[in-house]
């Protein structure tokens, strides 16, 4: 059986990493954008990115830049969208993409968090329209989100696990389309209380990325807080969130500590300072101490 073959919309830093994904494992890819200079990089970004990971850089070739949406669209069995994480946007897109492709293609997008409902919600046939929400940099990170909306059909939720579990990623079924999903959530719950700790000087915030590079960090990699729980025993699990859950933060918007940081203009590493300052030294060296450490996690398998 030939292999589905890919629309991607939006060619910036998600899009062209994942028409690469698809591309390596075999797949046509059409890509496209409205900027023209992204576009047009689109490939050469994909090449430096398949030779500095060793991969097969004939993988590009399968990559077909569209200047147009109408035609990258036309013949796709499974269309992926990664622009900009605005709603409106999403919604327009979404619109046009239906107007263009196939009645039978399925309709993705890669939203961080937005509901994939609300991005969806308008279409003739919501049936065939769903999330696939990637992690940066989409051929490093192996996760791939799959979101159902209520409309979504079993068959449409199938072939999209299969599909990405084919080109080698670790594709995960969300079956409510919650905002931030599963990853986005539990990331920003652990956001939230670093930020609290700060905020209420129990230490700062080196020490904070410390604490959990140090601790936890070190096992979270092969072992997830369900099965350490299990691990440790849900009684003592119990016995622990009765002490520390009252005393963790359960605000329900965002920290005025960050609003303030925002305000003051201090935006992290592109303003030089965030809840921490960063010289460019120390920023290019971050940028690859995570880059190293992502490939060698990949190169483990
Ligand atoms: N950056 C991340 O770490 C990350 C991770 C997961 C998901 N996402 C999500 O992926 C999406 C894309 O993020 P990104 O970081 O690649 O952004 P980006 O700004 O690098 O790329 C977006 C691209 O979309 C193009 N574009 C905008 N409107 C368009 C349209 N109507 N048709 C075609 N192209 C259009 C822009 O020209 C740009 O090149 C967002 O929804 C974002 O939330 C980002």
């Amino acid at each position: 059986m030939p292999k589905p073959r890919i629309a991607v919309v939006g060619a910036g830093l998600m899009g062209h990493g994942i028409a690469q994904v698809f591309a390596l494992a075999g797949n046509d890819v059409a890509i496209t954008d409205t900027d023209a200079p992204t576009l047009a990089s689109a490939k050469d970004r994909i090449l430096i990115n398949l030779r500095d990971l060793s991969d097969d850089v004939t993988a590009v070739e399968r990559v077909r830049v569209c200047a147009s949406l109408g035609e990258s669209v036309a013949e796709a069995d499974f269309i992926v969208e990664a622009v900009r994480e605005d709603l409106i946007v999403k919604q327009k897109l979404f619109a046009e993409i239906e107007r263009a492709a196939r009645g039978d293609a399925i309709l993705a997008s890669n939203t961080s968090v937005i509901p994939i409902t609300a991005i969806m919600g308008g279409l003739e046939n919501r049936a065939r329209a769903l999330g696939t929400h990637w992690w940066n940099p989409p051929y490093l990170v192996p996760l791939v989100e799959v979101i159902a909306t209520e409309w979504t059909t079993p068959a449409v939720i199938d072939f999209t696990m299969k599909l990405h579990a084919a080109i080698g990623k670790t594709p995960v079924h969300v079956k409510k389309d919650v905002p931030g999903f599963v990853g986005n959530r539990l990331q920003h719950a652990l956001w939230r209380e670093a930020i609290a700790l700060v905020e209420n000087d129990i230490c700062d915030a080196e020490t904070v990325d410390t604490v959990i590079k140090a601790a936890f960090g070190r096992r979270l990699g092969v072992l997830g807080p369900l099965e350490n729980a299990d691990l440790v025993g849900t009684d003592l699990t119990l016995a622990i969130h009765q002490t520390v859950l009252p005393a963790i933060d359960a605000r329900p918007g965002p920290s005025p500590y960050l609003e303030k940081l925002v305000a003051q203009g201090r935006l992290g590493m592109k303003s030089g300072e965030g809840f921490r300052t960063w010289t460019p030294e120390q920023q290019a060296e971050l940028r690859t101490r995570v880059l190293r450490h992502l490939k060698a996690t990949r190169d483990r398998g």
